[in-house]
């Protein structure tokens, strides 16, 4: 075997750290320690997602009910199953990591009717959804983890449908040129809102100082190896997060637009075939 073949995936790495957590309730209790009274419970996601991003992706997204949501790196699922749910939305999740994915799957009954949520093992840049299909998108502190940005926005939006919408979170230096109207104009979309979240680089301080206060805790419950792990990452991280800036972007896919008559239209064309021009409402969704 190659010294390569011998790494492990991001997949795998994922896949390890969701089988650990659902071993062990530490792990989340260091989340909800870390974020106090903005842990949303039901949630329990591994990322930043609390109350405040909740309340801010349901009002951004702004989707009528029955339509699409996609959850992009969805993890174990929380957020769109939550998100679906409080928008009456159908949802797709999807994720690099089939034990993420098998976790979802588990918790969707306790959100939505049946048939209403699917979860699938699929990446950012290759998601396997048709084009337009998707009213909502939302990808929370996954995209990051994409091997190529720009090619996992140009993903995400072939799949949004006219006037739909692209939230994703995304962090950088204070002091960094965002590259985000970039990214979003490669995929013909526009950048319609930008939501500062200027608590989220210290809620990552504190969770990244309880992993280090809880070390052998954590290794007792989920194991050297996956420890280790999170401890890395804690360390590694923690010096960076004072010149951190956290955002939730909205990107839009500009609707589609709807030729004024012209007036030999409006005098013959139109008169003669009432029924052949779809209303601005259904050419349009939003
Ligand atoms: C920090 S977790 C966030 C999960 C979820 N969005 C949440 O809020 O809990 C990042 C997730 O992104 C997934 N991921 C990473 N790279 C990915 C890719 N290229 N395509 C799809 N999923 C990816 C990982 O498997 C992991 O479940």
């Amino acid at each position: 075997m190659t010294h390569s073949a011998a790494r492990p995936t991001l997949a795998s790495q994922f896949d390890a750290f969701h089988a650990a957590r659902a071993r062990s309730g530490l792990v989340n209790h260091l989340y909800a320690t870390a974020m106090g009274e903005a842990y949303p419970p039901e949630v329990a996601d591994s990322s930043s997602c609390d109350w405040p991003l909740l309340g801010l992706m349901t009002s951004r997204l702004r989707m009528r009910p029955g339509q699409l949501l996609v959850d992009a790196g969805c993890g174990t699922g929380g957020t769109g199953l939550w998100l679906a749910r409080a928008l009456s939305a159908r949802l797709v999740g999807i994720d690099l990591s089939p034990v993420a994915i098998e976790q979802a799957g588990a918790r969707r009954a306790a959100f939505l009717p049946n048939g209403r949520a699917t979860f699938r093992v699929a990446s950012l840049d290759d998601t396997g959804l048709p084009d337009s299909c998707a009213h909502g998108i939302v990808c929370v502190d996954s995209l990051g983890f994409a091997s190529n940005r720009r090619d996992a926005v140009r993903e995400l939006g072939r799949v949004l449908a006219p006037g739909g919408r692209l939230l994703l979170t995304r962090a950088l230096r204070q002091s960094a040129e965002p590259a985000w109207v970039e990214e979003a104009s490669s995929a013909g979309l526009t950048v319609e809102h930008v939501a500062e979240r200027p608590h989220e680089p210290a809620m990552w301080e504190r969770l990244y100082r309880l992993w280090i206060d809880h070390a052998d805790h954590l290794r007792r419950e989920l194991g050297d190896p996956q420890a280790e792990n999170m401890l890395r990452e804690a360390r590694n991280k923690l010096p960076s997060l004072p010149g951190r800036r956290a955002v939730l972007l909205t990107l839009r896919r500009p609707p589609e637009q709807t030729t004024p008559p012209s007036p030999t239209d409006t005098m013959t064309g139109l008169g003669r075939h009432p029924a052949a021009t779809p209303t601005t409402s259904e050419r349009t969704p939003q």
